[in-house]
């Protein structure tokens, strides 16, 4: 059986990542090692953590002993490595935070990967999912990020990714690690973090809270409906070349602005109120320090090459999403309240 240590799996994207791997492959072990900081949530897994081939591994990759150990008792064939700290309003708050984990937890990672499969030809891979902040802000309406755009991070949070990119790459270039980067655009969907855009402002419409839209809501964003992401990941991790980057995107742009009207519009029809009155929320408040005002992916590679594309029209993404949240408003509820970090000592006793 093959072995692949997915970190990060208790997160928003990551819990997507590792339903899907253990869903598809009854043949993978897979375990998921996350921390359980305030963005992972159990309950995420909750439909399949009793599944035979699903491990869970509470632990910390800042933590070089208990890393290096997990890899020496498990011997891994692969990592997909997701675990990070990812709000960027976060890391510009508290930016250690995001160095320690985002740096210095890859470098763990990649160290005790290096150990384990030093003298070994068999057919490893250490997968680093990454984000297209990296390449900073486009600021020409006909350009688009490519695999060739030159590292230029704004905030704490893509320098750390970025940092931690650039190591992924050095493990390649002189130790001869097998690895693969993909950066991606921003993802939305099932399970989001209610601090991130979309999930917050679902939310605050369902309590008549104000959004807080940052400046004057003209920064761009390219959105990509979750699934699809996991999806490209699976389809990276089976056929993408050892050394190469791919990016991922939905060739979906959308002003912050537009994209909160669109949503109080969903929100209106599903909720039963009158057009507009979701709209009325919508508060601009001051502007995030050094605020990225445009991202857009050329996706043309993993496309092209590997044959991915995205499933879902956006509209109807952001409609399965908003359907989510409103059927789920448990998950929210403790989400909010801070309940979910009960779910661990319940289920794992
Ligand atoms: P998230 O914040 O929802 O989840 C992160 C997970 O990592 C959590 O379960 C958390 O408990 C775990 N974690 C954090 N620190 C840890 C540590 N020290 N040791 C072990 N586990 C730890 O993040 P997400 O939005 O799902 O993003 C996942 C990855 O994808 C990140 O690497 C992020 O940079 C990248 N990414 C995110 C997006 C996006 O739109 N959300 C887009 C592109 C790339
Ligand atoms: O591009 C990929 C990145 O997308 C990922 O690497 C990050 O992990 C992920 O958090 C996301 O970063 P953003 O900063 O783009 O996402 P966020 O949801 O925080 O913000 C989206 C846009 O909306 C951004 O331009 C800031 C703005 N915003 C955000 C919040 C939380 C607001 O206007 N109001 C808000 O309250």
């Amino acid at each position: 059986m093959k072995k692949i240590l997915i970190t990060g799996g208790a997160g928003f994207i990551g819990s997507h990542v590792v339903r899907l791997f253990v869903n598809r492959y009854e043949d993978y072990q897979v375990y998921n090692l996350d921390k359980l900081t305030y963005a992972g949530n159990l309950a995420n897994l909750s439909d399949i953590e009793h599944m035979p081939n699903y491990v869970f591994v509470k632990g910390d990759i800042v933590d070089a002993d208990f890393v290096s150990e997990l890899f020496i008792t498990h011997q891994f064939d692969a990592v997909i490595h997701l675990a990070a700290e990812s709000h960027v309003d976060r890391s510009i708050s508290n930016p250690m935070d995001f160095i320690y984990t985002n740096v210095v937890g890859t470098a763990n990672l990649l160290n005790a990967a290096k150990a384990i499969w030093k003298n070994s030809s068999a057919d490893h891979l250490f997968y680093h999912v990454s984000t297209d902040e990296v390449y900073g802000s486009l600021h020409n309406p006909d350009e688009f990020f490519t695999e060739q755009t030159p590292y230029d991070p704004q905030s704490p949070y893509s320098a750390s990714k970025a940092s931690s990119d650039h190591l992924v790459r050095a493990y390649h270039n002189t130790y001869k690690l097998p690895v693969v980067i993909t950066n991606c655009s921003n993802n939305y969907g099932p399970n989001q973090f209610p601090e991130k855009l979309l999930p917050l402002c679902i939310n605050n419409i369902r309590n008549n809270k104000p959004l807080p839209v940052y400046g004057k809501g003209e920064n761009v964003r390219d959105w990509l409906y979750v699934i699809d992401h996991a999806r490209a990941i699976d389809t990276v991790f089976h056929k993408g070349k050892v050394g190469e980057t791919y990016n991922i995107g939905g060739f979906n742009e959308w002003r912050n602005i537009d994209i909160v009207h669109l949503l109080c519009q969903v929100m209106d029809k599903k909720l039963g109120r009158t057009a507009g009155e979701s709209a009325k929320l919508i508060t601009f408040v001051t502007d995030r320090a050094g605020h990225d005002l445009r991202y857009a992916i050329d996706a043309s590679k993993i496309m092209n090459e590997l044959g991915w594309k995205p499933s879902l029209q956006f509209e109807e993404g952001l409609e399965k999403t908003v359907d989510w949240y409103l059927t789920n408003t448990n998950w929210l509820e403790s989400v909010t309240s801070g309940a979910y970090q009960n779910y661990y000592a319940q289920q794992y006793k």
